[in-house]
């Protein structure tokens, strides 16, 4: 799929975005394998901490579909330029997605295109715990 496709389904979903408190919304569009798009926004809480990112609401929708298998991941926010996933989203996307595409807009262009083993170098993960 073409990243500008995947980059407006991330702008489109950012509108969904709940958050009142920080009033920095983010939107994100993660390609599968079989070609399915999920979509996530940021969901913001009275009780800050309980707040989930977008691309944690994008993944966690998939998995809990059956989906396991993806490609690339897109990210929008209202920035002058794209941000970059936070540190709890890179161990949830580098765990459940691998070494996929990252894409990262703003309201301006260019993206900034990277990988998740880029930005998560050294990382832990499931064969640290699994034996044998
Ligand atoms: N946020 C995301 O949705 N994704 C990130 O990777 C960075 C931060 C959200 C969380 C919170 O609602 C707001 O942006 C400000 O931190």
């Amino acid at each position: 799929m073409d990243h500008k496709v995947l980059v407006r389904l991330a702008r489109l979903a950012k509108k969904h975005s709940y958050s009142p408190y920080s009033r920095f919304r983010v939107g994100a569009a993660l390609l599968a394998r079989s070609g399915k798009v999920y979509t996530g926004c940021n969901i913001e809480n009275s009780s800050y901490g309980l707040t989930v990112c977008a691309e944690r609401t994008a993944i966690f929708k998939a998995v809990s579909e059956g989906v396991r298998g993806f490609s690339a991941i897109a990210i929008a926010t209202d920035e002058d330029r794209g941000t970059p996933p936070c540190g709890a989203c890179r161990q949830v996307l580098l765990d459940l997605a691998g070494d996929i595409e990252v894409i990262m807009v703003g309201r301006k262009g260019p993206a900034t295109v990277t990988t998740m083993s880029e930005l998560l170098p050294l990382p832990f993960g499931a064969t640290h715990l699994v034996k044998e």
